[in-house]
């Protein structure tokens, strides 16, 4: 059973043999150390494996956790280290790591595992252990808002060394969650980090921590900048790399070899990918039909409602099992982001006084996005989730298959927020785009891209980078696709085509709250010049 100060302080103690097996890696990899730092020693098996594995060397350690400091005093005293040994109990976000890292003279070797919890996980149990409030990697507006904000403390900690070592030469040998240790790199790549060669090597976090987490010894050195890529092996003792992985522009991909041979597929996606439809409500959102005119929402609660505002919906497993056909619906209560939902009490009453029924759960919606928002508000929604057809695809299965979705008795199909899609008027543009997609040269690519053991295998970031005009050419599909495109420019003033990275087409159509609204299934122009950003392209003027 973990207790409340085991889950705010990520303590996770390493059993000695696997700190054992980490060192006798290191030695292996040629890694000599001077002195082990410890940033987070715990118990002390990590300085109890260094002390026997670098026999000269000095070794230092911190926790927080004064209890741990004292059973790390002890272990190493029983082995024989004492004298060169030291253990503090210090906390890690007060600790000055530039002058413990530049002070210290000789070969360094940061060595542990720093500690497994979010920082989302510490403030929902109202916890102290944080770093003071920074948004450390930078990001503005939504991104700052949602899941992107929220961060590993072993990932700030890992950041926070390599800013402290400020290019000196040394090694970093940390156990971390893969994703973690990517992440790492990625930043220190793209910020003068200077990693001169870096590694990762999966171990079995079941097998040593009792935790089915993806996670890696990730070593590092210091000191210059090197390739921006990482072998990965697929254990502590694999003879050689499973893979490579690296930096490709502002992204990582999971196979740069591979990659590196199909770049020619990627680049500026002409249409926007589109997440599913978000409302954190799913409980009182998402139903299934009972008796005529009834819906059963999740809390088992049968429900009189019009059918109005009650759209088919289709969650990931469906996209990746290929059940298409819908059997929930979820209640659209918006037509475009801020729309009016109060309209809802004159146009769909019993619909009103469900929500209104509910409505503290959706006002605990944990997610700030909803602050000040219109009660039962969504995100994901605008006249794109209304169209007829769309290519979609399941955003947390590792294989990506798109299928292609039509409406069911006149009414669009609505994806969840863990799907993404691209919207389609016809069904001729649909089928062709999902082929292109399902393409055996789309699919290595993707397999390039997409790393193993990730949550969201598939995002919106990674779909835009897909360009379909070269895939198809490699597909043997090029003269559909260039046919598609010309229909595409010649009827976008009469039909509410998909929209071209160069076109603006938009139309009026009645919106769910009644009102009218512009459609525009493709991509703004901000949309169009941050991938252009990212994939290095010139934007259209
Ligand atoms: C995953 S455990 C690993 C312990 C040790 N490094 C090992 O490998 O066995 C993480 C450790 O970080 C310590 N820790 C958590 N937050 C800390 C902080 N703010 N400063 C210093 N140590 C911290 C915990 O007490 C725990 O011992």
């Amino acid at each position: 059973m973990k207790t409340k100060a085991r889950i705010e302080f990520g303590d996770f103690q390493t059993p000695l043999p696997l700190a054992r097996e980490v060192c006798r890696r290191l030695r292996a990899e040629g890694v000599t150390a001077d002195v082990v730092i410890e940033p987070t020693c715990g118990c002390g098996t990590f300085l109890v494996a260094a002390a026997e594995t670098f026999t000269h060397s000095t070794l230092r350690g911190w926790d927080i956790n004064q209890t741990y400091v004292e059973e790390a005093a002890v272990a190493l005293k029983q082995v024989g280290a004492a004298k060169r040994s030291s253990v503090v109990s210090q906390d890690f976000f007060t600790h000055d790591w530039e002058t413990e890292l530049q002070t210290t003279s000789g070969r360094l070797l940061i060595l542990g595992n720093p500690p497994w919890v979010t920082n989302s996980a510490v403030s929902a149990m109202n916890g102290s252990n944080l770093p003071t409030k920074e948004n450390f990697l930078g990001l503005r507006g939504l991104a700052a808002r949602t899941g992107k904000s929220n961060f590993d403390i072993s990932e700030w900690m890992l950041i926070r060394l390599v800013r402290a070592l400020r290019g000196r030469e040394a090694t970093i040998a940390m156990l971390c969650k893969t994703a973690i240790a990517r992440k790492m790199l990625r930043y220190a790549w793209q910020n003068d980090g200077r990693i001169a060669k870096a590694a990762l090597y999966r171990i079995d976090a079941t097998e040593h921590f009792g935790a089915s987490i993806d996670a890696c010894l990730l070593l590092a050195r210091t000191g210059s900048a090197g390739p921006e890529t990482a072998d990965v092996f697929d254990s502590l003792s694999a003879a050689k790399p499973s893979v490579r992985m690296g930096l490709a522009g502002q992204d990582l991909v999971a196979d740069i070899v591979a990659y590196r041979r199909m770049r020619h597929l990627e680049g500026l996606c002409p249409f926007q990918w589109r997440s599913g439809v978000k409302h954190d409500c799913a409980g009182v959102m998402e139903l299934r039909s009972a008796k005529v005119g009834h819906f059963e929402n999740k809390l088992g609660e049968v429900v009189e409602l019009e059918t109005k505002n009650l759209y088919p919906l289709l969650k990931c497993t469906d996209l990746a099992n290929g059940h298409t056909i819908p059997e929930r619906f979820v209640v659209v209560t918006q037509r475009c982001v801020g729309d009016d939902t109060t309209v809802m009490a004159d146009t769909v009453p019993r619909t009103w006084r469900y929500l209104q029924s509910h409505r503290k759960k959706f006002e605990a919606r944990g997610s700030s996005i909803y602050k000040g928002r219109m009660p039962f508000a969504l995100f994901g929604i605008g006249d794109y989730a209304f169209a007829p057809w769309k290519v979609a695809v399941s955003g947390l299965h590792r294989a990506p298959t798109f299928r292609v979705i039509g409406p069911v008795k006149g009414k669009p199909v609505f994806m969840d927020d863990t799907c993404y899609y691209l919207p389609f008027e016809q069904e001729s543009q649909a089928r062709l785009v999902a082929e292109i997609l399902n393409s055996a040269p789309c699919r290595q690519f993707l397999q390039s891209l997409i790393f193993t053991g990730v949550k969201r295998s598939v995002t919106v970031d990674l779909l835009q980078r897909l360009n379909l005009s070269a895939i198809a050419e490699e597909a043997g599909l090029g003269k559909q696709w260039r046919a598609l495109e010309r229909t595409d420019y010649k009827t976008s003033q009469l039909v509410p085509q998909l929209q071209l990275v160069m076109e603006s087409a938009k139309r009026t159509v009645k919106g769910v709250s009644g009102k009218h609204a512009p459609v525009r299934y493709g991509r703004s122009d901000k949309d169009v010049t941050q991938v252009a950003d990212k994939v290095g392209l010139q934007t259209p003027k």
